[in-house]
């Protein structure tokens, strides 16, 4: 078995896999769980200050089927943690205790107020949590309040709200982004500008998951009504992929925590590749079980065997080098073979659709 392990930010992850903020992470018995079954690190549900009202309903998720029935979206409208503060202080100390070697996130947000941010940051601190994850990025319900997405929309504010933050802690503080805007760069650079040691990306994509024919209402459906969610799974893995690539172009050597659609080792190594030292699941836990670390860590040691990669370090961020502009792929072409890309233009298409477009297809 090749050393899976990873130090980011001077924290040492016994594999580079966490568990993404969310049910998977939602109370002490859940994180146990995550750790006891080979987890590297939890980020643990959001939290707020308990006077934050959360008032969650149900149901809540919605599933997105092919029509032959196999899961490849996932809709939630989900708020961040309905549980006290009070209680999350003492189930971090008990986490902790259980599991001293393991890393433990807090993820946390808050209203556009220095105090609040800081007295949260405070507060959580003293249990002995390792670093601190800002949600900058839900993007239902509490956006309507100033919170989680409007604050990743609006560089300035993250910028200076993970000042606050810093100016508070000396652990660790990943910043976490929304993919509901034009360049995600703008926001991480600003929230590294603030003092943040990391970026986590993505959040859920803004999506409406499908409309019952029956009854004519979007889904999921409360009281026959509905409103945009969260969509995530394996679906959203190109576009997470995409997110993450710009980031790591855009501010190199930044430690990346890949987020969206990993339903194995397969996309957990493309995240690294494309720059991330730390993979997050959430959904694919939650369709697949906490078990599913056991193949992401063999399927990684196979991975850097083969490759004969000593550590994880070597190769994130590997494949960055192999992107390039469109401009500069049609050069590349031409340069190779004359003429190469005459045999493909436009007149040529004859309407065998399917044949042609399988022409096409990267092998
Ligand atoms: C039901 C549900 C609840 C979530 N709650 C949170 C949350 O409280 N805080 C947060 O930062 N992200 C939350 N997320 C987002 C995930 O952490 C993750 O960024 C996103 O789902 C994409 O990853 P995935 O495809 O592995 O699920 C939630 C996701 C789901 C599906």
């Amino acid at each position: 078995m090749a050393d899976i392990s990873i130090e980011v930010n001077g924290i040492k992850f016994p594999n580079p896999f966490v568990i993404g903020s969310g049910p998977p992470s939602t109370n002490s018995k859940t994180i146990i769980k995550a750790f006891d079954s080979g987890w590297g690190g939890v980020s643990a549900k959001t939290v707020s200050l308990t006077e934050t009202p959360v008032i969650n309903v149900a149901p809540r998720y919605g599933k997105l089927k092919t029509p032959k029935g196999e899961i490849i979206g996932f809709e939630n409208i989900e708020l961040i943690s309905d549980r006290t503060l009070e209680v999350w202080l003492d189930e971090f100390k008990t986490i902790k205790d259980a599991h001293p070697d393991k890393v433990l996130i807090s993820s946390i947000m808050e209203k556009y107020n220095k105090d609040s941010w800081q007295e949260l940051v405070g507060r959580i601190e003293e249990t002995g949590v390792d670093m601190f994850e800002l949600n900058f990025s839900c993007p239902h319900g509490h956006p309507e309040e100033g919170m989680g997405a409007a604050m990743g929309q609006n560089p300035d504010m993250a910028k200076e709200v993970t000042g606050w933050v810093a100016e508070v802690t000396d652990l660790p503080i990943w910043a976490k982004m929304t993919p509901d805007i034009q360049d995600i760069t703008v926001p991480a650079k600003a929230s590294m500008e603030g003092g943040a040691t990391g970026i986590s990306a993505i959040n859920t994509i803004p999506s409406i998951l499908s409309i019952d024919l029956d009854t004519l209402a979007p889904t999921p459906s409360v009281e026959g009504h509905s409103t945009p969610g969260g969509y995530s799974y394996y679906a959203v893995k190109p576009i997470a992929l995409r997110m993450v690539s710009e980031i790591g172009r855009g501010i190199p050597g930044v430690e990346i925590s890949g987020i969206g659609g990993v339903i194995s080792s397969q996309e957990a190594i493309e995240f690294i590749l494309m720059g991330s030292s730390t993979v997050q699941v959430c959904t694919g836990v939650m369709l697949q079980g906490y078990e599913m670390v056991d193949e992401m860590c063999e399927g990684l040691s196979n991975f850097m065997d083969k490759h004969g990669f000593k550590t994880v370090r070597e190769f994130v961020g590997h494949s960055l080098q192999y992107l390039t502009t469109h401009h500069d792929l049609a050069e590349k072409r031409l340069a190779k073979k004359a003429g190469a890309l005459s045999a493909n233009r436009d007149n040529n298409w004859t309407g065998d659709i399917k044949k042609e477009t399988d022409e096409l297809v990267s092998k």
